[in-house]
């Protein structure tokens, strides 16, 4: 059942070109235009929205916050991205125009099925962005938005994450198509290169042997740190996340415009660092920032682990690895960014001599608040 795969990760990882491409199946006409039918919620409603609210935990958290860019960028409606286990204590301010969108995998997280009932009581109209079919959640949910990923059986979520990345844009999109903003001709645009991004992904594992060697030259270290910006820092979050769980190791993301702000104190001899590197094509401002950070923390002798952008040569010299990924749309980065990163915590974990599949102390489902 493990398709020839020593773990269910290992095979989880592998089914993301075919696990993206069935979730945007039948969601793009011939036109080129989106349609959701599935979501319950009609145009004329979603263009009352005022504001967006996504609820959800650890991975899927990590999703919604990525999300965020899209939304705020293509819709220029407010977003807030929230932990779902810490929305409903702080007593939100939500209504009848909010519209909550809470994304799970399982559909039976405890914490984000309490934050939307509680967003419900409020009025507020809710999607579910989930992969698990006729689960709590979607039941619960004035609409869902299901993702196509196929059953995830590995505790760390890799193949949800990427069709979670997936649906959000979908219905960034879609809410950019039905309320119409200025970026009309990029939506088209975005929705072609969305299409196309499913071979990027299986470009990306053809490359992956350098990054399991490189991660298990790590296997000995205690602590590695992870940097990124704009997209590129959630993807970070999900880096360090991976590590923590299956490798059991100490891993923190930070925002790379946050390292002067205190933790590049903790920039010693021989500290791996894994920097996101943006698009030098997009947003190029903060290109250059980061290159800038990379050669601040390899001057302090860190080892640099660079993620960056195919052609991208200007980081070349201050990588001490360096990993190559498909140029994408800046938005999109993190669906070929992230596929790195799952790898080497996986391989992390085997060389650690790690149960990959069923890390210590975590389940698949958290059904307890
Ligand atoms: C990390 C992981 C967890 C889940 C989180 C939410 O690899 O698997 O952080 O993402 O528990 O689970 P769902 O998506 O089922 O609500």
């Amino acid at each position: 059942e493990k398709g020839g795969y020593d773990y269910f990760m290992l095979k989880e990882i592998a089914e993301q070109p075919k696990a993206v491409a069935d979730t945007l199946l039948g969601r793009i006409d011939p036109s080129g235009s989106l349609t959701l039918d599935e979501v319950r919620i009609t145009p004329s409603e979603l263009r009352e929205v005022d504001k967006v609210v996504i609820v959800a935990c650890g991975t899927a958290f990590h999703a919604g916050l990525i999300a965020k860019y899209a939304i705020e960028h293509w819709t220029r409606i407010p977003c807030e991205v929230e932990l779902a286990s810490e929305f409903r204590y702080r007593d939100p301010i939500l209504d009848s125009r909010s519209l909550v969108i809470a994304i799970s995998q399982s559909g039976e997280t405890m914490d984000t099925l309490m934050a939307l009932r509680h967003a419900r009581e409020q009025g507020s109209k809710v999607l579910a962005i989930c992969n698990t079919n006729g689960s709590t959640i979607p039941r619960e949910s004035d609409a869902v938005l299901y993702t196509h990923a196929g059953p995830e059986v590995a505790v760390a979520s890799t193949k949800a994450f990427l069709t979670q990345l997936v649906a959000c844009y979908l219905v960034a999109l879609y809410l950019g198509q039905v309320r119409g903003t200025k970026w009309g001709d990029e939506i088209g645009a975005v929705i072609r290169d969305l299409s196309k991004i499913s071979c990027e992904v299986e470009r990306v594992l053809e490359t992956m042997e350098p990054v399991r060697e490189l991660a298990r030259s790590l296997a000995d270290k205690d602590t590695v740190l992870f940097l990124g910006r704009h997209v590129g820092y959630p993807v970070a979050l999900e880096g360090a996340l991976k590590l923590k769980e299956l490798a059991y190791m100490h891993a923190e993301g930070f925002a790379a415009g946050e390292l002067k702000h205190g933790p590049i104190a903790l920039i010693e001899e021989d500290v791996p660092v894994v920097v996101v590197v943006p698009s030098p094509r997009g947003r190029s401002v903060l290109h250059d920032k980061i290159v800038s950070n990379i050669q601040e923390i390899r001057a302090r002798g860190a080892r640099t682990i660079v993620i960056a952008e195919e052609g991208d040569e200007a980081v070349a010299p201050y990588a001490d690895h360096l990993i190559r990924i498909p140029a994408t749309p800046t938005l999109l980065q993190p669906l070929v960014a992230t596929v790195p990163l799952q790898v080497f915590a996986c391989e992390l974990a085997t060389a650690r001599g790690n149960e990959v599949d069923q890390p210590r102390n975590l389940a698949k489902s958290v059904t307890v608040e």
